[in-house]
């Protein structure tokens, strides 16, 4: 018997901490960790106890007799990360971050984080660490948790409930949330810091990677699908044509996944999900039949990852399929264990049958998008070619027209500016070191917009550790000044700016 993780997790290594024989890997201090996709249960050192379990914040973890059919993938996925030889000789419990040291001064941090996503929360729970430490919050939007509820697809119901952990955290004494205050609209970076010792920035990514083809202003984002289907209030109102047979959507991360999963699931299905009703009215009508995810580069370069991948292929109603031809491993380096496991499931697809499927999702490589029309997507079709040790797509001069009424592009996340503060415009990140700003004093970042548009939910943990810890640092050493004004005053300014703010979460 073994513990197993699956498809849910976020990556926050909450169980490597629980587990009492540390055979949870990778841990936050290994190299690896930085990299992986999930975690993995090494099923000859576990001792079942299930500690893991209730530490998981997303229901990830299952006793291995629990498995339902489509995540018995992940039995395998984990031993297989271990290999057969003996297990290794490791600490017989994993390596703790030490705590924070904080140095005594007459008043206890006071710290404004802008925006409530992970990362805001990560942060917020890091900070009230600190006896007495008290952290103001503030979100645009009405509701709190940026991404985790506005992002991750309705259909994920087990990631959403990350959002009761952070309910947890915003329940801490200190906590306090202020929803529908635009940092920047209704209050400025000078007067945070009037009010707090320090101000992190957790304002993630909100735009989109613009698609450099002619007619792509034809192609609809999909950042702004994702927050319509999530019922965004800056996008509840579009819509979207879906009287058409076919959808293309432009890349293959893990949101291309997202939304030609919600393009072809069954509508009744994710009626019992809390997508936004509108969107589900929309995909009641819905025509489209086939949903083709189009890569530039070969199979083993898939931006999705491999539990997405395998939640993928299991999907109830959904036909999944790719084309043999498609199936280029030039170079694939399949000693790398994610690789060799992506690979192995898209062969599996590509040997099934999907001609009498009522909804399908197509996995197409090579295929680089040269041109938008009213009918499609022209694309170039590369081919893979080793130079220099690297693979790459290179193009070969064919091209290949792919119809469809609704092309998607889904290429990638990118923050916006935050005004008043520098802003690298090739990363679209605000340049930082360890999450302190560069040249703004008593200022920090954390998450998308201190590391780019990349990782899970949990990844933002560690993230906004490292910041905190450098903001602590800074504390200690008097680089923060004591703020120039009560939280009577902060309380009044908020009255005075947005009588209509909403303290959701933790007292006034
Ligand atoms: C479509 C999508 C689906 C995803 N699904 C998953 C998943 O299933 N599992 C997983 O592990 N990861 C998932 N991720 C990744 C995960 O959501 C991110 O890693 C994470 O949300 C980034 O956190 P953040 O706090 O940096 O940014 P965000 O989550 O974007 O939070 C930023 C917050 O700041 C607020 N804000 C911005 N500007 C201001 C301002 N001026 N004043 C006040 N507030 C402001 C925003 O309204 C928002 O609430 C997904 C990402 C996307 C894009
Ligand atoms: N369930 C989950 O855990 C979950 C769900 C959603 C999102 N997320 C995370 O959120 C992050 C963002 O995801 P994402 O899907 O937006 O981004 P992503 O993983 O970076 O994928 C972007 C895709 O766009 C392609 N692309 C970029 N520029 C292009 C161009 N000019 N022409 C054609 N294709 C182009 C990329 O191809 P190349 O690879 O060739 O550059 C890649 O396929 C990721 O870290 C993701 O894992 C996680
Ligand atoms: S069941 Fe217990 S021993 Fe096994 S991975 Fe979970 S915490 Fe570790
Ligand atoms: S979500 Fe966190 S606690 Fe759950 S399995 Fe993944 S790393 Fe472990």
């Amino acid at each position: 018997m073994t513990h197993v993780v699956t498809q849910s997790c976020c990556n926050d290594a909450s169980c490597v901490y629980a587990c009492p024989v540390n055979c949870i890997h990778p841990t936050p201090d290994e190299p690896d960790f930085a990299t992986a996709e999930m975690l993995y249960i090494d099923p000859r050192a576990c001792v079942d106890c299930g500690a893991c379990v209730t530490a998981c914040p997303v229901g990830a973890i299952q006793p291995h007799s629990r498995l339902g059919e489509g995540q018995l993938p992940f039995l395998e996925i984990n031993s297989d990360f271990y290999g057969t030889g003996p297990v290794g000789d490791l600490p017989i419990l994993a390596k703790v971050a030490p705590p924070l040291e904080v140095k005594a001064r007459p008043e206890p941090p006071r710290v404004a984080i802008v925006g409530s996503g992970p990362a805001a929360m990560y942060a917020a729970d890091e900070v009230l660490t600190v006896p007495g430490a008290r952290v103001d919050v503030y979100e645009k939007l009405p509701t709190p948790y940026g991404l985790a509820r506005a992002g991750v697809a309705p259909d994920h119901q087990e990631t959403r409930r990350v959002t009761t952990q952070f309910d947890t955290i915003a329940a801490q004494p200190g906590f306090h949330l202020h929803a529908g205050v635009e940092v920047g609209a209704d209050l400025t970076h000078e007067e945070l810091l009037r009010h707090h010792h320090a101000v992190i920035y957790a304002v993630g990514a909100s735009a989109d990677r613009r698609l450099p083809v002619a007619g792509a202003e034809r192609a609809v984002s999909a950042t702004g699908f994702v927050a319509w289907y999530n019922g965004h209030p800056d996008h509840a109102h579009r819509s979207f044509d879906l009287s058409h047979r076919r959808a293309v959507v432009i890349g293959n991360g893990n949101v291309a996944l997202d939304v030609a999963r919600v393009l072809a699931r069954d509508p009744e299905a994710l009626a019992a999900t809390d997508i936004s009703p509108a969107a589900l009215a929309a995909l009641r009508e819905s025509r489209i039949e086939e949903i083709v995810v189009a890569g530039r580069r070969g199979p083993a370069h898939s931006a999705f990852t491999l539990p997405e991948l395998v939640g993928l292929a299991n999907a109830r109603g959904i036909a999944v399929s790719v084309p043999e031809a498609d199936l280029d491993v030039t170079g694939a380096g399949e000693e790398s264990h994610t690789v060799r496991h992506k690979l192995r499931l898209l062969r599996e697809l590509a040997a099934r049958d999907t001609s009498g499927a009522r909804r399908r999702i197509t996995l197409r490589y090579l295929l680089a998008p040269e041109r938008i029309t009213d009918d499609g997507v022209t694309f170039a079709r590369n081919t893979l070619e080793i130079g220099d040790g690297l693979v790459q797509a290179v193009p070969t001069g064919e091209t290949e027209h792919i119809e469809a009424g609704l092309v998607l592009t889904s290429i990638g996340y990118r923050a916006l500016p935050v005004p008043g503060l520098p802003f690298n415009e090739a990363t679209a990140t605000v340049p930082n070191t360890a999450g302190r700003v560069e040249g703004a004093a008593a200022t920090y970042v954390a998450g998308w917009i201190k590391r780019g548009p990349t990782g899970f939910i949990g990844t933002n943990k560690s993230c906004a550790r490292e910041t905190v810890a450098a903001l602590v640092e800074d504390y200690n050493e008097g680089r923060l000044n004591d703020p120039a004004a009560s939280t009577a005053a902060l309380q009044e300014l908020l009255r005075s700016r947005r009588p209509d703010s909403v303290a959701l979460i933790g007292s006034p």
